[in-house]
């Protein structure tokens, strides 16, 4: 895609004018084939969604948008025009979005409806982005440019969403991540090592109204040199590649650098370019080696960065299937060439002496004054919607707990979130319980095992008994110390008030 934009702007104008008019969002597309074949198009296969397209009584200007630009099909020269009727065929032409051949129109560009919820409300957008495998037929150009995918949704879906001033995202791509922090930012500046990438994420902003970004060429964080940023997100290019002759190198996914060199570069970039009190969100891929675990390889970097920190690992993977996961999702499909690449990943993991490779999410703060905030924890279990603010929440009650004395602290009176449900087991029989959880119904959805005493004080937290006062009134039920279960007990409530089970 090489664009004019003095002379295309108009010409993008049409094409949103013709998306809208053609009511081409998610839903409509839903509609037009159901859910199985939206779940199988997830799944990287295109037949249900076909068949129903072939079934309708009617081609809309919806389907014939869906089957060239989502389904990578051709259709004739006739009923594109009907789809597009103020862009025209030229126009199309012109932005790079299909080619004409023989009457026949076909794909040159994806381009999908894409929408969510945030707190300001519901958004449908558009994203253009390189065909994907299902288009191109086999394995992808090194300057392949990624639509929006499994980690870019878990990326924005984990954004915070406080007002800034400036914000930066870090290897736009199609530029999602850039357009979701415009919500919030007066400004971003977004970065690519790819002039592909940038073209398509200048477009996507274009189409889609948004103006407060800019676009700007280099590696990491060298476009943006001596400055400093209120929010940075990036879903870096942190897959793990061998760094040998014959293996491709996947700009979308591959920073160039050994092992997981490129996310400990980019936490540590994240201390020179955030300002106090700034915030950095980035997805990652780290290294375990026997006796090196890989959490703890995360935690050296975030304590060498001098930022808070908070890491969470939700995947680990033997390399054996972190192998085969991106030699495939490079759209190499299994036969002598997988195998080959195969080898040279396994060699690679071999002379490192790494085993399994962790995958998480890294939230990173620049502190006011010495870090406060190191967690470093697994969290594998389903998630709740509203990540976002239930990280802002956390952060914010991290602050609160941590400027508290002991004494302040139980003086507190506190209450049980809303999402918080306690489950109790037995053997069969026994009057005690053997095991007492607490389990939350949002944000991670973390469940955490907790004694009699613990249990006796969230119990009483209802708004009325400060802390002090309940751990008074269990300490004469149980018959023990009142400090001795004070120093026992505080630790944990500072915990159940960071992660959100007591407010
Ligand atoms: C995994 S994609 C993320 C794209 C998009 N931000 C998203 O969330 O879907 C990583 C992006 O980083 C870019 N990239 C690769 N190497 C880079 C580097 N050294 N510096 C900056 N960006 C780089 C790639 O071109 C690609 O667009």
């Amino acid at each position: 895609m090489q664009l004019n934009y003095g002379v295309t702007s108009d010409l993008i104008t049409q094409l949103r004018n013709d998306l809208i008019a053609a009511n081409f969002t998610v839903e409509t597309l839903t509609k037009l084939w159901g859910t199985r074949a939206d779940a199988a198009l997830h799944r990287g296969h295109r037949v249900p969604a076909l068949r129903a397209l072939a079934g309708a009584e009617q081609v809309s200007p919806a389907a014939t948008l869906a089957t060239v630009f989502v389904l990578g099909m051709p259709v004739t020269e006739r009923e594109f025009a009907g789809a597009v009727p103020g862009l025209g065929i030229d126009g199309a032409i012109s932005l790079g979005l299909v080619e004409l051949v023989s009457g026949i129109i076909r794909p040159l560009l994806d381009l999908r409806p894409y929408s969510f919820v945030d707190a300001h409300g519901v958004v449908s957008w558009w994203i253009a982005s390189d065909l994907g495998e299902l288009s191109v037929g086999g394995a992808l150009r090194e300057d392949h440019v990624l639509g929006v995918g499994g980690a870019s949704t878990t990326l924005s879906g984990l954004m915070i969403g406080t007002p800034v001033e400036n914000a930066l995202d870090l290897g736009t791509g199609c530029g999602i991540q850039a357009m979701h922090a415009a919500r919030h930012a007066r400004r971003v500046v977004a970065t690519d090592i790819s002039r592909r990438a940038l073209e398509l994420a200048r477009f996507n902003a274009r189409l889609n109204g948004i103006a407060n970004i800019e676009f700007r060429l280099g590696s990491l964080f060298e476009p943006v040199s001596g400055e400093r940023f209120g929010h940075i997100v990036s879903n870096p290019p942190f897959v793990i590649t061998p760094r040998v002759e014959g293996v491709p190198a996947y700009e979308y996914r591959d920073g160039g650098l050994v092992g997981d060199a490129l996310v400990a570069a980019v936490v540590a970039g994240a201390a020179e370019h955030l300002e106090p009190g700034g915030i950095a969100q980035l997805l990652g891929n780290w290294e375990y080696r026997p006796g090196d675990d890989g959490l703890q390889r995360v935690g050296a970097w975030v304590d060498a960065s001098g930022l808070d920190g908070w890491v969470v690992e939700r995947e680990v993977q033997d390399v054996a299937l972190y192998s085969e996961t991106w030699i495939r999702d490079g759209g190499t499909r299994p036969g002598p060439e997988f195998d080959r690449l195969y080898e040279a990943w396994l060699d690679d993991f071999e002379a490192r002496g790494v085993t399994r490779v962790g995958f998480g999410y890294l939230t990173l703060r620049f502190p006011h004054d010495e870090p406060t905030l190191r967690r470093l924890e697994r969290l594998d279990g389903p998630l709740g919607s509203g990540l976002g603010p239930h990280l802002a929440a956390t952060l914010q009650a991290h602050d609160r707990q941590s400027a508290l004395t002991d004494e302040e602290l139980s003086r507190l009176v506190l209450t049980v979130a809303q999402d918080v449900t306690e489950e109790r087991h037995y053997w069969p029989g026994a009057e005690d319980p053997t095991v007492m959880m607490l389990r939350q119904g949002g944000g991670f959805g973390r469940s955490i095992s907790i004694g009699t005493g613990l249990a006796a004080l969230v119990g009483a937290c209802d708004g009325e008994l400060s802390v002090r006062a309940i751990i008074a009134a269990i300490a004469q039920l149980l018959e023990v110390d009142e400090l001795a279960l004070g120093d026992e007990l505080l630790p944990s409530i500072r915990e159940l008030i960071e992660t959100g089970f007591l407010a």
